[in-house]
C-alpha cells in the first residue's frame, strides 16, 4: 500500500517534525514526510528537514491569503495527502482549512478542550489540575477545536514548573503524533460529527489517581 504523504507546517523548533521523520524511517511505518513549510525564516525545524533530505520552503512575510495560496500549491505539487501542523504559530485562512478539511491535523500540549491557545502547560499548572497531556485532533476553523483522534496523559507533579511539565508532555507528543498519523494512514479513523471513532483501538481499562492511592494508603495506615 502507498504510504501516506505528509506535509508538515512548522514555525520553530521542529521536534514533532523530527519525531514524524524518525517514524517514517521505519520501513513498515505507513506514512512519510514529503514536504515541510515554515512561515518563519531560520526556524530550527528547517534544518531538521534539510538534514533529512526533505524538500522544504519558507513562506514568510506574506498575508494570510498569500500564505494559504502558496502553501496549498506547494503541498499539492508535493503530492501531500495529510497536513500536520507541528508548532505552527499562525492562524490559517478559513478557505485553506476548508480545502484540507479532514486532511489536516494538529498537536496541542493539553488534554483538549481544556487549556486551548497559548501557554497550555502554564494554564494547566495555574489551574492546579492533577493531569494534563497532549491531544491530536483534526483542524477546524476555530483554533484548537476539532474531532479528537488521540490523547496522552501526563500526571502533574507537585512543585513542577512550566519547563519540567512541558518537557514531559513533549516527550509524549513525540509518541502520540506518529501514533495518530499511523491510525489515519491505516484507514482506522472515522469522523462522525464532532468526534472520531478508531477501528480496532483499545483503551486501557485501568483508571488511576494523582496523588496515587497506593501511596496515600500506605502513608496513612
Ligand atoms: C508543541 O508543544 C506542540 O504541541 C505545540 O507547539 C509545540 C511545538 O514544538 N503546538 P516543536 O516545534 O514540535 O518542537
Amino acid at each position: 500500500m502507498a504510504r501516506l504523504r505528509l506535509g508538515v507546517l512548522i514555525s520553530g523548533r521542529g521536534s514533532n517534525l523530527a519525531a514524524l521523520i524518525a517514524a517514517s524511517a521505519h520501513p513498515h511505518y505507513p506514512a512519510e514526510v514529503g514536504f515541510v513549510i515554515s512561515n518563519r525564516e531560520g526556524a530550527p525545524g528547517l534544518r531538521i528537514a534539510g538534514e533529512a533530505g526533505i524538500a522544504h520552503a519558507v513562506l514568510g512575510g506574506r498575508d494570510a491569503s498569500a500564505f494559504a495560496r502558496e502553501a496549498d500549491l506547494l503541498l499539492r505539487r508535493a503530492g501531500v495527502n495529510l497536513v500536520c501542523l507541528a508548532g505552527f504559530m499562525r492562524i490559517l485562512e478559513a478557505g485553506f482549512v476548508e480545502a484540507w478539511r479532514d486532511r489536516m491535523i494538529n498537536i496541542h500540549p493539553s488534554l483538549l478542550p481544556a487549556f486551548q491557545g497559548l501557554n497550555a502547560q502554564r494554564q494547566a499548572l495555574e489551574a492546579g489540575v492533577r493531569f494534563s497531556g497532549c491531544t491530536v485532533h483534526f483542524v477546524r476553523a476555530e483554533v484548537d477545536k476539532g474531532p479528537i483522534i488521540a490523547q496522552g496523559v501526563v500526571p502533574v507533579r507537585e512543585e513542577e514548573d512550566e519547563e519540567a511539565l512541558s518537557a514531559r508532555i513533549l516527550e509524549l507528543e513525540h509518541r502520540l503524533y506518529p501514533l495518530a498519523v499511523r491510525l489515519i494512514a491505516e484507514g482506522r479513523v472515522r469522523i462522525a460529527g464532532a468526534k472520531t471513532s478508531i477501528a480496532g483501538a483499545s483503551a486501557p481499562e485501568f483508571a488511576f489517581t494523582n496523588p496515587s492511592e497506593e501511596r496515600l494508603v500506605s502513608a496513612t495506615f
